[in-house]
C-alpha cells in the first residue's frame, strides 16, 4: 500500500517526520511512502533546514506553490495536487496540522475518493476568524483517520458528530520529535549562547506571526513597546523573526525602533534543533505559535501566549501555558514573575510520551 505524506509549511515538518520514520522502521513490508512538499514555505530557514535537522528524506515531489492570498495559495495546491494524486494513486493521504496546504490536500483527496488521515486532529479555537480553524474543520470532516493529540480534541470531534470509529487518541507526534531531538538540541546551546550573548535561564524567547497580531499596526507597535519595557528585568530577549512579521515591521516603519532596542536579539528564523535549544534554555517564552505552546509544556518552560484563545487548552489546564491575550500590563507582570522563578505547577499531558507515531502506524496496519 502506498502512503502519500504532505508537508508544506514550517509546523508540518516536525509533526510528519516521526510518522515517516515509524512507517519505515516497523511497516516497510506493508507500506511504501511518497513525500510531497507543496512549497508553501520556501526560504531555506523555513523549509530546507528541517529536512536535515529532523533527518527527513528529501521530498519525492515538490509543487513549488509559494506565497499568495488564501484563495490563490489553496487553489494552486489543489490544482497541482489533483494531477499528482491521479498519477501517484496512493491508498492513503496523510496531512498534518492546519495550514493552507492541509486544507487544499484534504479537499482534493476527498473528491478523488482517496482515504485521508489527519495528524493533529480535533483542535478547535472556536474562532473562525483564524484561517487555521477553517482548515482544521475541513480536514477533520473528510478524514477516515482523525489522529487526536489531546482530550479536548476527542470532545470537539464528538460534538461535531464525527463517528467514533474515525477518531483515535494517539498523543502528539510533534512531541515525538521533542523527545527524540532534545539531547541533540542541547548540544547546540553553547554555540547559540556565544552568538547571541545569552546565558541559560537568563533570557526571554519570542515568536510572533499570527495575522491578528502582526498585520495590525497598533498591535505590532504594542509588542515593540513591550520588548522595551521588559528590559527592566530580562537581561536579553531573543526574537527569531518570522518572514511575515519582518515584512510587517518594515511596512509599518517600526524597524528602526526595534533595532534601537539593544536588549533585543532580532535574528532570522532558526532551524528546529536551535529553536528547541533556545526554548529549553529560556526563562520564559512569549508566543502566538500553536506548536510552541505544546513544546514549552513538554519542556516545563513557562509560556505566555499572546492570543485571546487557544486550540490547545491542555497546555493551559495542565501545562506551563498562560493565555493572556494582548493585555500588556499582565504580560509584563507574568514575564517578570517567570524571571523571579515563580510559575504554576505543570504536568505533561496524557500520551505525550514520544510514541504517538508508533500508535498511528499500528492503527493503520490494523485498519488497512
Ligand atoms: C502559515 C500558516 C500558519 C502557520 C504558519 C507557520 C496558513 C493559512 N498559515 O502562516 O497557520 O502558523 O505558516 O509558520 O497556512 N514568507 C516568506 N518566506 C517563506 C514563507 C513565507 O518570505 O518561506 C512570507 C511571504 O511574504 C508570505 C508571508 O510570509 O506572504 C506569509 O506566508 P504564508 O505561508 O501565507 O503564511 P504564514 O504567515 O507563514
Ligand atoms: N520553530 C523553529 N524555528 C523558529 C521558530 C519556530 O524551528 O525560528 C519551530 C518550533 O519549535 C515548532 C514549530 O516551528 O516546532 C512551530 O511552527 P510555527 O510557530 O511556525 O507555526 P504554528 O505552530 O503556529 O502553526
Amino acid at each position: 500500500m502506498k502512503i502519500l505524506f504532505v508537508v508544506g509549511a514550517r509546523p508540518n515538518f516536525m509533526k510528519v517526520a516521526p510518522v515517516i520514520e515509524a512507517v519505515r522502521n516497523s511497516a516497510s513490508d506493508r507500506f511504501t511512502s511518497v513525500l510531497v512538499h507543496t512549497g508553501q514555505h520556501y526560504d531555506a530557514n523555513m523549509s530546507d533546514i528541517f529536512f536535515s535537522d529532523l533527518e527527513m528524506p528529501q521530498p519525492d515531489r515538490f509543487l513549488g506553490i509559494g506565497s499568495g492570498s488564501h484563495a490563490s495559495q489553496t487553489a494552486k495546491v489543489m490544482i497541482e495536487m489533483e494531477a499528482l494524486l491521479e498519477e501517484e494513486q496512493p491508498d492513503l493521504v496523510l496531512v498534518a496540522g492546519d495550514v493552507n496546504s492541509t486544507l487544499a490536500t484534504a479537499l482534493v483527496a476527498a473528491k478523488a475518493g482517496i482515504t485521508l488521515g489527519h495528524i493533529e486532529s480535533g483542535l478547535r479555537s472556536f474562532d473562525r476568524t483564524m484561517p487555521e480553524e477553517i482548515n482544521r474543520i475541513v480536514a477533520d470532516e473528510f478524514s477516515r483517520f482523525c489522529f487526536v493529540t489531546e482530550s479536548s480534541g476527542m470532545n470537539n470531534l464528538e460534538f461535531e458528530g464525527i463517528e467514533n470509529d474515525r477518531v483515535f487518541f494517539v498523543g502528539n507526534t510533534m512531541i515525538d520529535s521533542v523527545v527524540k531531538y532534545l539531547p541533540k538540541a542541547r548540544e547546540r546551546f553553547a554555540g547559540l549562547a556565544e552568538r547571541l550573548a545569552i546565558e541559560q535561564k537568563q533570557f526571554a524567547l519570542v515568536t510572533l506571526h499570527r495575522p491578528s497580531n502582526v498585520d495590525d499596526r497598533d498591535s505590532l507597535e504594542r509588542f515593540v513597546e513591550l520588548f522595551e519595557a521588559m528590559a527592566s528585568f530580562a537581561p536579553r530577549i531573543v526574537f527569531p523573526i518570522h518572514p511575515r512579521t519582518l515584512k510587517q515591521l518594515e511596512v509599518f516603519g517600526l524597524m528602526e525602533r526595534v533595532k534601537r532596542n539593544s536588549n533585543l536579539a532580532l535574528i532570522d528564523p532558526v532551524g528546529y534543533l536551535e529553536f528547541l535549544a533556545l526554548q529549553d534554555a529560556a526563562t520564559v517564552v512569549l508566543t502566538d505559535s500553536g506548536g510552541v505552546q505544546e513544546e514549552t509544556t513538554m519542556l516545563g518552560v513557562p509560556c505566555i501566549t499572546v492570543r485571546e484563545n487557544t486550540e490547545r487548552p491542555v497546555t493551559v489546564m495542565q501545562g506551563t501555558n498562560e493565555l493572556l491575550g494582548l493585555d500588556m500590563p499582565k504580560v509584563l507582570e507574568f514575564a517578570k514573575r517567570a524571571f523571579s522563578g515563580q510559575w504554576k505547577e505543570s504536568a505533561i499531558p496524557e500520551l505525550w510520551d514520544g510514541h504517538a507515531a508508533d500508535r498511528i502506524v499500528l492503527i493503520l496496519k490494523e485498519a488497512l
